[in-house]
């Protein structure tokens, strides 16, 4: 079978950690997905720049709609973040039958139920895993892992600018503005740094995982929402004295007839609790479900290949699901003959 063709809008940090990981482990993914994945033509205003990182064979313009008019392509990949053409060009591409994955978590807790519902009419998939804590797989543990559970709270790290600034201010005493500066430098920051420090980024990942956990609608609007430029290098300290750590988290929480909580803020939390102990820019989510009980998710939530890993997830599954073979809408172990050694213990 032909390889399916992707096309992506925006070439940047993603991107190129896309593909990077789509030729190291091609294999693999192929096998997995049961076809070939092809990024075949990529949309960039720096054409010269988007040559260098795709190399030979790709396809490279300038305008994204030449990508969307594209018959050949069937998933375009939506990597130019914020709410402004990325809307548009995605509803596009979903009135054109495309199918969609995006990183984009400012568009989809914004403006995400007209999106869902023009992909609903049209029959096509919006796929989201590297909107919401970069490459840890929390979109699938909601849907998929824990789907037989009714899910009573989610807690999670999941900006690492801000972690990162909260950590740097503990261990070094260091400045607010000038670790952010840093957590600029190091690529973890948005565009807008405001969006991190202000909270925002991190409503609009707890939104989306409070909409797949409780089946509401995106309610981005509705969200309370607290930084954490109020807080000084004191509260930190005196947290540290109290036998706590501030950590700003983002919370979505069951409350029976009464709706769902839906809030981001400063948090004091227990020095012992294993989240109190995620420093850096890691992430980390606490889902707690009837069945299951407390689960934990943590590793990266932003930076090139960590977040390239949950676009290609995606990648995967909509290969699979677009396949009309049916022994490959599922997951399948794909066993290489003879590729296991003895293990002596
Ligand atoms: N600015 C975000 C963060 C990037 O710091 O977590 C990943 O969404």
């Amino acid at each position: 079978m032909n390889p399916i063709k992707v096309g992506l809008l925006g070439i940047g940090t993603v991107g190129g950690g896309t593909f990077n990981v789509l030729r190291r482990n091609q294999e693999e993914i192929q096998s997995r997905a049961g076809r070939g994945i092809a990024i075949t033509m990529v949309a960039d205003l720096d054409t010269a720049r988007a040559r260098e990182v795709v190399g030979p064979g790709v396809e490279v313009v300038s305008d994204a709609r030449a990508v969307i008019a594209n018959p050949e392509i069937e998933i375009v990949v939506e990597l130019i973040g914020g709410y402004g053409i990325a809307k548009a060009l995605v509803l596009e591409a979903i009135a054109a039958g495309k199918h969609v994955v995006t990183a984009n978590k400012a568009l989809l807790a914004v403006h995400g139920t007209e999106i869902f519902e023009a992909a609903q009419k049209k029959g096509v998939i919006v796929a989201f895993e590297a909107a919401v804590a970069g490459g840890i797989p929390i979109i699938k543990a909601l849907r998929e892992g824990l789907t037989a559970n009714r899910i009573q709270w989610i807690a999670g790290i999941i900006n690492g600018t801000t972690n990162f600034i909260l950590s740097e201010m503990r261990d070094k005493g260091l400045d607010f503005n000038v670790v952010l500066q840093e957590a600029q430098r190091l690529g973890y920051a948005e565009a807008d740094p405001t969006f991190d420090i202000e909270g925002v980024d991190a409503a609009h990942k707890a939104t989306l995982m409070s909409a797949i956990a409780f089946g509401i609608p995106v309610q981005f609007d509705k969200a309370y929402i607290e930084g954490i430029t109020k807080l000084a290098a004191t509260d930190i300290r005196y947290a540290e004295q109290l036998g706590y750590r501030i950590k700003l988290l983002g919370i979505t929480k069951r409350r029976e007839g009464e709706g769902v909580e839906l809030r981001v803020h400063p948090t004091l939390v227990p020095a012992k609790r294993l989240i109190a102990n995620v420093e850096g820019a890691m992430n980390a989510v606490v889902v707690n479900g009837d069945a299951v009980g407390t689960t934990l998710y943590y590793g990266k939530g932003a930076g090139s290949e960590p977040t390239a890993s949950a676009v290609i997830a995606d990648l995967v599954d909509v290969t699979r699901l677009a396949t009309s073979d049916a022994a490959h809408r599922v997951p399948h172990l794909a066993f290489q003959p003879g590729s296991l050694r003895d293990v002596s213990v």
